[in-house]
């Protein structure tokens, strides 16, 4: 059985974090809803099992709880804020308000004679985030941390083989959080930690191998970082038995349509079967007339579906059909999923009516920096494993309002601008997501002696670790007054530039 440690999801906004920071220890892990039944957990035989933190009360009768036999398996578990709460609520300690809430960097005393706390400092910084808190561990139980206001922020019954901490030891601010997994993987759990991506790689062609055999697979290939990791480590394994349909709407940036050719072409260093539609007029005749942004995300979806299954259809039965999923997008979190903001429909993804009897998903267990990992371990070029990302409807969601050629065209040329430019200046690396979009507006300007009456650009730039909130990128004022003088003098349609200053939430990255 292979080592590996099941994080069980009680819903915290941390849990794939947690997964992550021990993947970096070179530990097999998996994320799992909190419920999952113990018959399913014995199977699986993890080396150790993590409580996540979650945004439920403990005391109140229906908050998610786990197995009391869970407890019993001789497997050890750390449980994490309201893990390490349940795990002392459930043994017998009590749970009850703290008398001030802690959030944010807390200085926390530990007894480093305990193994969790080896190596770590006496007085260390941890970050916190709690209102209820452990007023008196369980019975059985060792008080191995402390702060001002947590009488237990850490705990263990080494006996049992349960420890627990009240902080986050998976987020960056908790400054000697890696040591502190790192005790618990590889001192509790034994784990030896030798997961690599090399061996992921080696693997996964072997597997692919064997399943696919002398079959036919097909692909839809966007361009972006996931599906093509898909494709090239499929390249890998069966070859020729491979095709590829690239779908190019005409919603992507400027020339990647013939980037994308470039790399999986026949030109290109790859052995595969490469197909490309233009299908930039289907697209845009769809979207004549639309404003609303949810039917823009809705039509594109399904129109790419009818591109692929049409191409499908000519290419006949095949045996599999490739998906580059990502572990994020099969997480399902144990408290369900929250509000839809919006529809994130990958388009690439969902062909109900291809005839293929199985689906190869060669990417569903690995995040997001991994998939990248894995792509350089492949020898795909940089450029492209190190691409933003791009969402699947491209630049339909980034032209506030009615799509035309001529918009496409002009937001196109924009944001090429853009991103020279923030590449010469050095500050691609430090925004993880940056492009130009078009509002809708129209104003009036002068250019020479003439009155104009053109578009306003606006550019947005974002720093994030997972997209799911960000901040405004600080860019220098000497950068955007740059972009701002070229887009203008360069771009004809557009005459202002604005900068989006706001951060995710209130606003989101994509304009629609
Ligand atoms: P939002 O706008 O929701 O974007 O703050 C968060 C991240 O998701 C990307 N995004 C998408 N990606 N299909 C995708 O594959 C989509 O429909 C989609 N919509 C947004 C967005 O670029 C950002 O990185």
């Amino acid at each position: 059985m292979r080592e590996n440690i099941l994080v069980l999801d009680f819903g915290g906004q941390y849990n794939q974090l947690i997964a992550r920071r021990v993947r970096e220890l070179n530990c097999y892990c998996e994320v799992h809803p909190y419920n999952m039944p113990v018959e399913e957990i014995k199977a699986m035989a993890p080396s150790g099992i993590i409580f996540t933190g979650g945004p439920s009360n403990v005391l109140d009768e229906d908050s998610p709880k786990c197995d009391m036999e869970l407890f019993e398996l001789g497997i050890p578990v750390l449980g994490i804020c309201y893990g390490a709460q349940l795990m002392n609520y459930m043994l017998g300690g009590k749970v009850a308000s703290a008398p001030t809430r802690e959030y944010g960097r807390t200085e926390v005393q530990v007894n480093n004679n305990s193994v969790l706390f080896e190596g770590v400092n006496e007085t260390t910084v941890c970050w916190m985030s709690h209102t209820v808190y452990i007023a008196e561990a369980a019975p059985g139980f060792e008080v191995t941390a402390k702060t001002d206001v947590c009488p237990v922020a850490g705990a263990q019954n080494t006996g049992r083989g349960l420890y627990c901490v009240q902080f986050h030891p998976e987020v960056v601010h908790t400054v000697e959080g890696t040591k502190i997994l790192s005790n618990f993987v590889r001192k509790v759990c034994k784990c030896k930690c030798t997961w690599k991506m090399d061996s992921f790689v080696e693997t996964s062609i072997k597997d692919i191998r064997e399943k696919v055999g002398s079959g036919r697979v097909l692909c839809a290939l966007s361009g972006g970082v996931d599906s093509s990791v898909a494709a090239v480590l499929l390249s890998k394994a069966v070859g020729k038995q491979l095709t590829c349909v690239f779908v190019d709407h005409g919603l992507l940036r400027k020339n990647e349509g013939d980037e994308v050719e470039a790399v999986f072409g026949p030109n290109g260093p790859y052995e595969l079967n490469f197909i490309r539609v233009n299908a930039q007029e289907r697209f845009l005749g769809k979207l004549a007339g639309v404003t609303e942004p949810e039917t823009k995300r809705k039509i594109i979806g399904e129109e790419f579906i009818r591109v692929f299954e049409e191409e499908a259809k000519k290419i006949g039965a095949v045996d599999f059909l490739v998906q580059g999923t990502i572990y994020p997008d099969v997480i399902e979190s144990g408290l369900g999923k929250s509000a839809v903001i919006k529809s994130h429909h990958n388009v690439g993804g969902l062909p109900d009516y291809v005839d293929f009897k199985e689906i190869i998903e060669p990417l569903r267990l690995l995040f997001k920096d991994e998939v990248r990992k894995a792509g350089l371990e492949l020898g795909i070029p940089e450029n492209l494993v190190f691409r933003q990302p791009f969402p699947g409807p491209g630049l339909a969601i980034r032209i506030v309002g009615e799509i035309t050629a001529e918009k496409v065209r002009i937001v196109q040329d924009a944001d090429a601008i853009f991103r020279q430019e923030m590449a010469l200046a050095g500050f691609d690396k430090y925004a993880n997501q940056y492009f130009a979009a078009l509002s809708n507006m129209r104003s009036v300007g002068c250019m020479g002696d003439e009155r104009t009456y053109d578009y306003a650009c606006i550019l947005r730039a974002v720093t994030t670790t997972d997209f799911m909130t960000a901040e405004a990128a600080e860019l220098p004022w000497s950068l955007i007054s740059r972009v701002t003088s070229r887009i203008v003098n360069e771009v004809k349609g557009i005459n202002r530039v604005m900068y989006d200053c706001t951060g995710k939430p209130p606003a989101t990255v994509e304009l629609e």
